[in-house]
């Protein structure tokens, strides 16, 4: 059993605005990530992926592929898909 809540995926797609916050998921989390958008280091290009999956955004930029980035996204997780 898992400690957070399962959201649905209509639901993560009305997170896709600094008002009602940004969301993505990735491998069935479900993360809020508006706090975090203004801190990335790619910059603007994060809202791309605002109330989806991360996963075809992550095959293109390698770059987060690595553990520190998963920990950081960890620490956003809000519910389960
Ligand atoms: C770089 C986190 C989403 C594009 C990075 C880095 C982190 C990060 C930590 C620096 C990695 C390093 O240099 O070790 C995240 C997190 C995301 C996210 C936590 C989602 C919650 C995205 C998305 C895109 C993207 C969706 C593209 C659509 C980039 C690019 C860089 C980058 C282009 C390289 C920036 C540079 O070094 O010039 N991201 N990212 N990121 N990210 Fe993201």
């Amino acid at each position: 059993t898992s400690a957070f809540p399962i959201i649905s995926q209509e639901e993560v797609t009305t997170h896709r605005s600094l008002e009602h916050g940004i969301w993505v998921t990735f491998k069935g989390g479900v993360y809020d990530i508006t706090k975090f958008v203004a801190m990335h280091p790619g910059g603007d290009k994060i809202l791309l992926a605002a109330g989806g999956a991360l996963e075809p955004f992550w095959a293109l930029y390698a770059v987060h592929n690595q553990e520190h980035v998963l920990e950081m996204l960890s620490e956003y997780k809000v519910g389960e898909l």
